[in-house]
């Protein structure tokens, strides 16, 4: 798949890290070919994180991701995108990433952890659908 869906969290919209993120995408020559800023309600959240729903966690993802806005944005590359960009984003506790990925480098905390990427192919054709639905007839 060679697109895949990112979400510069509101912990990324308060820090003024979104640039720095997107820039990183850049760098590693993605492009960004579409992207929204945007509060992420609780029904939109849902939608977006329909395979936590119900965890122990969820209810604290849920008030964070809605807390301040974030920029939402379709990457395009020239092979496995979804990989290349989940190498970039590093794992989901900033406590097990390695620096010179993005938790590695700016988290701390597992909720508060900066970015969302899409985890596989089936994702991340869900998840550009869902924020960015006009795509879909292109
Ligand atoms: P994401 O979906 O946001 O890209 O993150 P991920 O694939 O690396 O991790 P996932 O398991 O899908 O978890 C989604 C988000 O929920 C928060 N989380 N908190 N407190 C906890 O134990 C916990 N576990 C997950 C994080 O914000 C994580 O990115
Ligand atoms: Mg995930």
């Amino acid at each position: 798949m060679k697109e895949t869906l990112i979400i510069c969290k509101p912990d990324a919209q308060e820090r003024g890290l979104i640039g720095e993120i997107l820039g990183r995408m850049e760098r590693k020559e993605l492009k960004i070919v579409a992207m929204r800023m945007l509060t992420i309600n609780r029904e939109l959240a849902h939608q977006h994180y329909e395979e936590h729903v119900g965890k122990g966690f969820f209810e604290e993802l849920v008030q964070f991701i809605g807390r301040s806005p974030a920029v939402v944005a379709v990457v395009s590359g020239e092979a496995d995108t979804v990989a290349i960009v989940r190498k970039i984003v590093g794992p989901t506790d900033p406590a097990d990433a390695p620096p010179g990925t993005i938790r590695g480098d700016y988290g701390q905390a597992v909720t508060e952890n900066l970015i969302h990427a899409s985890d596989s192919p089936e994702s991340a054709q869900r998840e550009i659908a869902l924020f960015f639905p006009e795509l879909s007839n292109l």
